[in-house]
């Protein structure tokens, strides 16, 4: 089990959804989102710390060190910050 801490907003756990958004979305985390399918980049967020894998291939191009929420799991810790 990975946590996932949200800059300025916590911390909560990621236990096995589907992906990093579903997550934070289950735990009441206000996060942007639109398509959920890695296409509009609305959950882009920065990745400052930690591994994440992608568990779909995104039609949106993400900018260095920034990762899709909807289209990425944790792989150990991570730290994020909505930008
Ligand atoms: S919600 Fe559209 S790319 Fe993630």
């Amino acid at each position: 089990m990975s946590t996932i801490t949200v800059i300025e907003q916590g911390t909560c756990e990621f236990d096995g959804q589907f992906s990093m958004l579903e997550a934070l979305d289950e735990q009441g985390f206000d996060m942007p989102y639109s398509c959920r399918g890695g296409n509009c980049g609305a959950c882009e967020v920065k990745l400052l710390s930690g591994q994440v894998e992608e568990i779909q291939m995104p039609a949106y191009d993400c900018d260095k060190g920034y990762i899709l929420t909807c289209s990425v799991i944790p792989l150990t810790d991570v730290e994020i910050e909505i930008p």
